[in-house]
């Protein structure tokens, strides 16, 4: 099938990438137009696992192309899928700009019948307004459905969830869309779930809201366990292992971050108040982990003091692991936090450098993970990267001027670590 894709950024490319993969023949679209010069020239603007070749593989089969014009894309294909960004406002709704303007763009263009698909996060009702608004300033009176299919994907495993997605879900209220939205998902054989359009709007607001809860609950439980004796790992281990509730997203750290959870929660807070309820719940899930960050701070200047002129490294600055992606990352916070206290930082990502070091001017960005120690007062893991595990631990400590190692992921042996010498400390053991 012919498939259009209207914004080229973490979801938009990746889900481009893969419905190529699969076998369609998709243009993917951006207003950016250096964005869109990278791509053809085959240099990939973010780091993903696995995207790149499967990039060049698809784009030299024919099936995948970069333009930027949305007309151009919308007469070739029958199915556009808008993936803008929806960021949050300062009060915590949504900027709905990039959708309202995408919506026009497309009434302005449509020639013919096609299915207009909202993959981006969005609120509520915001399918019926796409809706009003292609009906509005489409001249021409042509036929079109409007398609809600959140996408579920994380960075750091996009090519891998989406090839294999545990469901998809879009909501539509024809029989039109029904059948060919199957069709487009029918080569990834997962379960779909057709609902209507506002469910299938609030299945993503609510996933993500439950999954943030489930950090929270954690990082309050490991609050617990650093009082009682006890171990989270442990704790979350058994927990896990009881099928209703699940080991996954029970990594107790330094809280959530990203470009999606800390907008998402605020969002559907946002919407429950404006829909008349009081989500009093995910205010609390947010208020635990905004006191992560806190807690982790002040356990730092608990052991040095006070932060001004210490030297402290800093592994991580992507807000996850296996990603360059530093929008709303806690490590950045971390830093930027440390820094406005005076504090010496030297810190290294093996893939969030460039994008990290407009945000960090007067902290030092080194070549290597080693490199953060020299000379530090304390050394911190602020993101889950698995390298971090791997790296020459021995060196680091020799390097150190005293081995303070703040595990904010929990991602190092605490007893291989004290075997070293490190006076290690994590979160909740
Ligand atoms: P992004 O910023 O990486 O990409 C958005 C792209 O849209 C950018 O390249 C931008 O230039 C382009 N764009 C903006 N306006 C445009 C226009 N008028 N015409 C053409 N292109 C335009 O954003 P993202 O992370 O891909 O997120 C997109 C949406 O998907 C958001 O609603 C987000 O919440 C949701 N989402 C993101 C993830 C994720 O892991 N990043 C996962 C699921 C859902
Ligand atoms: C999240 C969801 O997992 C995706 O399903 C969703 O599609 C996406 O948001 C979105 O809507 O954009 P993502 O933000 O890419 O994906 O990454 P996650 O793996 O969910 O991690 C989010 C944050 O939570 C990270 O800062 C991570 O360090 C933290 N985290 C995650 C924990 O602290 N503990 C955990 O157990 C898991």
């Amino acid at each position: 099938m012919n498939l259009a894709i209207i914004g080229s950024g973490y979801v938009g490319l990746v889900t481009g990438t893969c419905f190529a993969e699969v076998g369609h023949n998709v243009i993917c679209v951006d207003n950016d137009a250096k964005k869109v010069e990278m791509l053809r020239a085959g240099r990939i603007p973010i780091y993903e696992p696995g995207l790149e070749d499967l990039i060049k593989k698809n784009v030299a089969a024919g099936r995948l192309s970069f333009t930027t014009s949305i007309q151009d894309a919308i007469d070739k294909s029958l199915v556009v899928f808008i993936a803008v960004p929806t960021p949050p406002q300062p009060d915590g709704s949504v900027d709905l700009s990039y959708i309202e303007a995408v919506a026009r763009e497309i009434a302005g263009v449509l020639t013919d019948y096609r299915v207009i698909v909202d993959k981006s996060t969005v609120p509520v009702k915001t399918g019926e307004k796409v809706a009003q608004t292609i009906n509005r300033y489409n001249k021409k009176g042509v036929t079109f459905d409007v398609v809600s299919n959140p996408e579920f994907l994380r960075e750091g495993s996009a090519v891998a969830d989406l090839m294999k997605p545990d469901r998809i879900v879009f909501g539509t209220s024809t029989e039109k869309a029904t059948e060919i939205m199957t069709e487009i998902y029918k080569p990834f054989n997962a379960p779909i779930l057709v609902t209507d359009l506002n469910s299938a709007e609030l299945i993503k607001h609510a996933s993500n809201s439950f999954l943030a809860l489930k950090i929270s609950y954690i990082n309050a439980v490991a609050a617990i366990c650093e009082a009682s004796g006890a171990d989270v790992e442990k704790v979350a281990e058994g927990m896990g292992a009881d099928h209703r509730i699940g080991r996954a997203f029970l990594n107790a750290g330094i809280g959530y971050g990203g470009s999606c959870f800390p907008k998402d929660l605020s969002a559907f807070i946002r919407i429950s108040d404006d829909l008349g309820y009081d989500f009093k719940l995910l205010k609390q899930v947010e208020e635990i982990n905004r006191g992560q960050r806190e807690r982790f701070l002040r356990k730092i200047r608990e052991s040095l003091w006070v932060l001004r002129d210490k030297k402290i490294g800093v592994l991580g600055l992507a807000f996850k692991g296996n990603t360059d992606d530093v929008r709303s990352s806690v490590a950045i916070e971390l830093v930027k936090e440390m820094v406005k206290e005076g504090a010496k930082v030297r810190a290294y990502d093996p893939k969030a450098m460039e994008k990290a070091a407009p945000m960090l001017p007067g902290v030092t960005l080194t070549a290597t993970a080693e490199e953060v120690a020299e000379g530090a007062d304390a050394v911190i893991v602020a993101t889950e990267w698995t390298d971090f595990k791997t790296v020459d631990w021995k060196k680091i400590k020799q390097a150190m001027n005293s081995p303070l190692l703040f595990d904010g992921r929990n991602l190092l042996d605490p007893a291989k670590m004290k075997a070293l010498g490190f006076d290690y400390s994590s979160i909740g053991r």
